[in-house]
């Protein structure tokens, strides 16, 4: 049973008179413990993709189903309780908070809870202690690498034990070892947790070297998404 369904989706922006269809009928799904990376230029429609799969946007006709409930109908309230509770969604701009910590950040999805700040505070420590980052906990963003950066927006998605996790570009910018290191920690988690991550990435040459028999493939081109084996 798929965890999650694209039908028919369809999505056009409109600038002046210029009408250019983003999601050209996509029709996608991803079951649970799938690793899937979907490959294009920049421009393809990606981030639209991620944007109407995970209900921060609605396409224009078409369906999204999440766990046999349809996605496309629910407002915004729904959809945010969602995604808080069920999705991790690690967005191209980092968006950390400034004035928080590392491990504020990480932390900041958690609240308000039904757990203790000691026991919130112990999972956030744990997770980025996993990351390599037990010594960056009460620093502040602008005082992060971009690599540990991306790594707290990393943590920061995956404290509330998402089923599904979308990465959009995660390791545009790092360098190798940070590059190899995000990705190591997605693998991780997907294995652990039997969780769905969707991989976005430009670059041709990072599926070829982390790809592994078992993943999906899928190329965004002209508004489709098309298949590739692995
Ligand atoms: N809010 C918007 N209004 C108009 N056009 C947009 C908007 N968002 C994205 N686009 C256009 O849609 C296309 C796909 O954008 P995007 O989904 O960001 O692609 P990618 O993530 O693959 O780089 C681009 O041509 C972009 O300019
Ligand atoms: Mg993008």
């Amino acid at each position: 049973m798929a965890l999650l369904e694209a039908r028919n989706v369809i999505k056009t922006y409109r600038k002046n008179d210029e009408a250019i269809t983003v999601l050209d009928n996509i029709n996608f799904s991803a079951n649970e413990g799938d690793f899937i990376f979907i490959v294009g230029p920049r421009g393809q429609g990606k981030t639209t993709l991620i944007n109407v799969l995970s209900g921060l946007d609605k396409p224009d006709s078409g369906l999204i189903i999440f766990e046999n409930e349809t996605l496309t109908d629910k407002d915004e309230e729904y959809l945010a309780k969602i995604r808080r509770e069920k999705m991790g969604l690690i967005f191209q701009d980092v968006h950390l908070i400034p004035s928080f910590t590392a491990v504020e950040n990480v932390e900041s999805p958690l609240y308000p809870s039904e757990f203790s700040e000691k026991e919130i505070r112990e999972k956030s420590l744990q997770l980025l202690e996993k990351l390599g980052l037990k010594y960056r906990v009460e620093h502040f963003p602008e005082e992060l690498s971009d690599g540990e950066r991306r790594a707290v927006a990393i943590a920061r998605a995956l404290i509330n034990e998402p089923k599904i996790v979308f990465a959009d570009e995660p390791t545009a910018g790092l360098d190798e070892e940070w590059e190899k290191k995000v990705i190591d920690l997605l693998r991780t988690y997907n294995s652990e947790k039997k969780a769905t991550i969707i991989f976005i990435t430009a670059k041709n040459t990072l599926v070829k070297k982390y790809s592994r028999s078992g993943d999906k493939i899928f190329e965004m081109k002209n508004g489709k998404l098309v298949s590739r084996s692995s």
